[in-house]
């Protein structure tokens, strides 16, 4: 008898920085896989491309970019792994995705003079996530972590305001989870959502993002 392929789940985490979300998103795989599935671990930006590049340079400092013309790179970066997603996700894998087309927003968002209306649009139409998980951390939590790195963005005042424009962004069915706790517990929490969301997409459309 022939069985209909079906497809994987899109699960996409946001977050503040140092909550957590690369950590979580490796063990999930690690477990889905354990379990019999087929996980993908994926990140945005893809710095191994070389759009992905430009913007690594940008982020460790080495150049500067114009906000609206790296705005867009980080966009066309997701698009260019579309084809790939979209196979991957056909072909039966969940896809756990490291940041997506929210951060563009809220980032770019946090920047004088930026609209997020504007921002949403060159990621209008993208693959939407099936969930999407949201990490939160209080800041006395955060503050007992290791200390911000070097790259753009990675200081208190900016993050804050990007933490606003998440709220902003966030859509009633955006799984909230308290990310001050052990990753063994998180964990948990995480892949009872997961695994929830793998079975009831199985059947459903990849439906565009904002459109
Ligand atoms: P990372 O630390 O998760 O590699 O993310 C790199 C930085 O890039 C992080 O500060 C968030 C920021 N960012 C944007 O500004 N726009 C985007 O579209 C994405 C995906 C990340």
């Amino acid at each position: 008898m022939l069985h209909k392929m079906t497809r994987g789940a899109l699960i996409v985490f946001e977050g503040c920085d140092r909550c957590g979300k690369t950590t979580q998103c490796k063990k999930l795989v690690d477990a889905l896989n354990r379990d019999g599935g087929k996980a993908e671990f994926m990140r945005f930006p893809e710095r191994s491309t070389a759009i992905g590049q430009t913007i690594s340079g940008y982020l460790e400092k080495k150049s500067e970019l114009e906000d609206h013309a790296v705005h867009l790179l980080f966009s066309a970066n997701r698009w260019e792994l579309v084809p790939k997603m979209l196979r991957l996700l056909n072909s039966g894998t969940t896809l756990i995705v490291d940041r997506y087309a929210y951060s563009g927003v809220a980032f770019t968002g946090a920047k004088p003079g930026f609209d997020l209306q504007w921002c949403k649009q060159p990621d209008v139409g993208l693959p939407k996530p099936d969930q999407v998980l949201y990490l939160t951390l209080s800041p006395e939590e955060a503050s007992k972590r290791a200390a911000f790195g070097t790259e753009r963005y990675e200081n208190t005042e900016f993050q804050e305001r990007v933490a606003k424009n998440f709220e902003i962004l966030k859509e009633h069915d955006w799984k909230i989870v308290n990310a001050g706790k052990s990753i063994e517990d998180l964990h948990g929490e995480i892949k009872s959502i997961v695994t929830q969301t793998v079975e009831s997409s199985k059947d459903k459309p990849i439906l565009k993002l904002w459109s």
